[in-house]
């Protein structure tokens, strides 16, 4: 054995002396000492410069490369942070968002053992997880992995899980510094926002993993922060992370998000990952001789890289532990228990739930998202579960022999919707060119510029407008343009949906008689668009669809069908045939997906679907899957019941049907606002940047703020649809006899906050009391409340709880810009008690005094 192992193994014999053999390792890893910090000067001093530059680019997708010479052993990576990918199937845990609806950090470190134990069984040293950027808007492709708009709701979570997945010596990542708050041209887009904004709405999880997780490595994120790449913002990666925060361990890119060697290396990359195409020997060891990059700077980051990997064991031990199971049974009922407390019910009216069983002999399953299973969102968190039952099928087990399930997808699928639609070609070119066709079809110009100038490079004439694989592509370069000019004739009067879709991030122009009515900007989302228009029965209408493909491979469709035609047939039966309809709307893994951005409305279809069924049927249940809010106006006031599972893993349908049949309350919280509608949303007006020219950057000014989410409801006094913190349970509860101790010592200003709760209902549940403080003589403009403590409380009817929260000095202060430090100003403060952003029943005012 390496000598360095022995002194290694040692140390950590005399720490953990007392553990067993089979568990010695899930310890944690231990703290970085001198002895540690001589062991990395010894390793250092081994390595020639090209031996420490090669460490620090990626190899082979998910590894950070072995160095022999000082037996640092191959680093293997996984992604998460829903569960471990890439090596297999695995356990499929809800997704971030839902575990933000847990309110619960106990079972999000729960969660991260689980996840890290499922890295151990395959030999996974980090784990690229977990995500913890707010969420600002509803559209943003990525919020279903992350913690929701709250940044202390996020801290608390994002600690657990850190504390969690460390315990069993796994690294946990989080990700992605910083400021990565919408999908749509992630590598391009700056996010641009002031130092306050950052320090307290776009910062705190990061610096809570780093302070109190004492998480191993961060991820840089793809975006621009104040017009700088994240993987060369020195201000970021430097003077916060590093030397603010004391972070000691590894900062990794994201995927392919380094653009200049020399620049990130002196701006704080400790690896390039995947591929070292920057930070390498050709442009690094030239760098160095030239003084541009101090060679300190490159010993700093394989110091990071050695002394994490050894206070994690990873030079000292195989990775790989073969007493664990390959398919865990320890870990299923922590994915299930995170399902059940990460539902949340956001309507219950007519005691619609918990459903009567006795009186519910026939259910109908409706919805694209009710088979097959939904466990996520799609993109690099996506896992595959080795079983998940979908809605459809897990419900007709779980209610076997008490109720039959009928199932009907609902809405015809993509396929159906582009190959039905009968498309006639202009008169003038169909006698011209396809005489033999009778008409039919779309005329197809493809064109070697993408504003259709000049004549196109190749015409043809095809059926409909369904996925073309450029036929011509052996003669002709991807055409930078696609044009599809046809004609539609209704054979009835009514409201048509066109619908349009595009692959890859492609952009693409709708226009109907010469009218725009669908815009699609490039590289802005992949989920189908559409537009209701009124026709009349044989009245031809010109369409045109411009399309302009984002790389090699074309994909475009175009589908018109009437509304009345939407729903189908045999779901309109089975919806009049039950006792009771349960409609799963949302999204998917192909509508909700990294790299691109979603819709605000629910994916085409899915309101008219719920509409049908409750013209059918009043007493019809909608629940939500999907990363956040919605547009629920066309149906919301009409729906009796309303849960939203975000994306539940592999356990969610039991977890649902648990709640559906009353075997448990609900009990998750809104980790976001839900608004009536996306104008509401304070970044409605600066969410998507302004147009800019070919090549220059694009800039989104967080203008609401600190304003995001519920912080701007309370303050403008505008009441959400559903508020931050809000969810029903099958209970009630009662706050009651608050009391509030301030204390200021020597200038640290603290609070502790007691008050009862009480289950005042029938049912055990459990309900979250959450502690919001608000600073009305504070010198600068401040949200009117902010959340600063919380407590998920699970009490038995009639039970009552003593309930006590400290607020420490944070929770009062505010980044103050001319001092750049967290400031409190003296004064009046508000502390308020209750379960939501809107519901705070115990209020009253403290003086804190410096
Ligand atoms: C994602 C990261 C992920 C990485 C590795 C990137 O595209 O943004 O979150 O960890 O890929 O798969």
């Amino acid at each position: 054995m390496h000598k360095y192992r022995w002194k290694s193994l040692l140390s950590y014999l005399i720490l953990f002396s007392t553990a067993g053999a089979a568990t010695t390792f899930a310890q944690g890893p231990i703290p970085d000492s001198p002895a540690i910090e001589q062991r990395v000067d010894e390793m250092v001093a081994k390595l020639t410069l090209e031996q420490k530059i090669r460490l620090i680019g990626g190899e082979d997708s998910l590894f950070i490369r072995a160095e022999p010479a000082v037996g640092f052993p191959r680093i293997k990576m996984s992604d998460g942070p829903i569960g471990v990918r890439g090596w297999g199937p695995i356990t499929s845990f809800t997704a971030g968002i839902g575990m933000a609806a847990t309110w619960d950090p106990e079972l999000a470190q729960r969660v991260g053992a689980a996840i890290g134990r499922d890295a151990h069984s395959r030999g996974v040293h980090i784990v690229l997880g977990p995500g913890v950027n707010i969420y600002r808007a509803p559209m943003a492709g990525r919020n279903f992995e992350y913690y929701g708009e709250d940044p202390f709701l996020s801290s608390r979570l994002v600690v657990g899980y850190i504390k969690g997945m460390q315990s069993q010596n796994v690294i946990a990542t989080v990700k992605h510094f910083a400021a990565n708050n919408q999908e749509y041209d992630r590598h391009n887009v700056s996010s641009d926002l002031d130092e306050r904004t950052l320090r307290e709405i776009y910062l705190p999880a990061f610096e809570a993993a780093v302070k109190e997780g004492g998480v191993g490595a961060v991820m840089d994120s793809y975006n621009l922060i104040n017009g700088q790449h994240a993987t060369q913002n020195s201000h970021l990666n430097n003077d916060i992370l590093k030397k603010d925060w004391g972070f000691k361990g590894i900062l990794m890119s994201d995927w392919w998000s380094t653009y200049d060697g020399v620049a990130a290396a002196n701006g704080g990359l400790d690896i390039e990952m995947p591929d070292p195409n920057f930070m390498n020997a050709k442009v690094l060891i030239p760098a160095v001789k030239e003084g541009k990059v101090p060679e300190s700077v490159i010993d700093d980051k394989i110091r990071r890289i050695f002394r994490t990997a050894i206070r994690f064991g990873f030079i000292d031990h195989d990775q790989q532990d073969y007493s664990l199971p390959t398919y865990s049974q320890e870990n299923r009922p922590v994915a299930l228990e995170e399902a059940r407390e990460s539902i949340v019910m956001l309507k219950n009216e007519h005691a619609t739930l918990p459903l009567e069983m006795s009186k519910v002999k026939t259910i109908a399953v409706l919805g694209p998202d009710a088979w097959p299973a939904v466990t996520g969102g799609g993109g690099s968190s996506q896992v595959t579960p080795y079983s998940a039952p979908s809605l459809m099928t897990g419900l007709s087990d779980y209610f076997a022999g008490k109720a039959k399930v009928l199932y009907s997808r609902g809405v015809p699928p993509m396929d159906e919707m582009l190959s039905k639609t009968n498309f006639m070609l202009p008169e003038k070119i169909a006698a011209a060119e396809l005489p033999a066709a009778q008409g039919h079809g779309v005329m197809v110009e493809q064109f070697d510029n993408a504003d259709f100038s000049g004549t196109p490079v190749s015409t043809r004439f095809v059926d409909r407008v369904d996925t073309i694989l450029n036929p011509e592509n052996a003669q002709f370069p991807t055409p930078k343009g696609v044009r599809y000019s046809t004609q539609f004739r209704p054979a009835k009067d009514g409201i048509y949906m066109f619908l349009a879709t595009a692959g890859g991030g492609g952009a693409y122009n709708l226009y109907v008689d010469g009218k725009q009515q669908i815009q699609q900007i490039s590289r802005e989302g992949i989920e189908p668009l559409w537009v209701e228009l009124p026709l009349k029965a044989n009245q031809t209408v010109a369409v045109r669809l411009d399309y302009m493909p984002n790389g090699p491979n074309l994909q475009a469709g175009l589908a018109i069908r009437s509304l009345d035609e939407l729903v189908t047939v045999e779901a309109r039966k089975i919806a009049a045939l039950a006792d009771v309809i349960i409609v799963d709307a949302g999204f998917d893994g192909t509508t909700e997906c990294e790299g691109y951005d979603r819709t605000y409305a629910l994916p085409w279809g899915q309101d008219e679907l719920i509409e049908a069924a409750l013209a059918i049927n009043p007493k019809t249940i909608v629940v939500l899957t999907g990363g956040g809010d919605v547009d629920t106006h066309r149906w919301i006031e009409k729906t009796p019941a309303l849960l939203h599972q975000w994306y539940s893993g592999q356990e969610g349908t039991t977890a649902l049907a648990d709640i559906l049949s009353g075997v448990r309350s609900p009990e998750g919280r809104l980790p976001i606002t839900f608004p009536h509608s996306w104008e509401e949303n304070p970044t409605h007006d600066s969410y998507y940047a302004p147009v800019v020219p070919t090549g220059a950057t694009p800039h989104v000014r967080y203008s609401e703020g600190v304003f995001v989410g519920y912080r701007s409801f309370v303050t403008t006094g505008k009441k959400p649809l559903f508020p931050f913190g809000y969810g029903l349970t099958y209970t009630t509860f009662a706050f009651s006899n608050l009391k509030v101790e301030p204390g200021v010592t020597n200038g640290h200003a603290s609070a502790q906050v007691s008050f009862d709760l009480t289950n005042t209902g029938k049912v055990a549940s459990a309900d979250v009391a959450q502690v919001y403080v608000g600073d009305p003589s504070a010198k600068i403009e401040r949200p009117r409340i902010e959340l600063k403590n919380f407590k998920k409380v699970r009490l038995s009817p009639g039970q009552k709880q003593h309930v006590t929260l400290s607020l420490d000095e944070r929770s009062f202060s505010y980044w103050s810009e001319s001092a750049n430090q967290w400031n409190w100003d003296p004064g009046k403060f508000v502390i308020a008690v209750g379960d939501s952003s809107e519901n705070t029943p115990l209020t009253t005012e403290i003086e804190l005094k410096k």
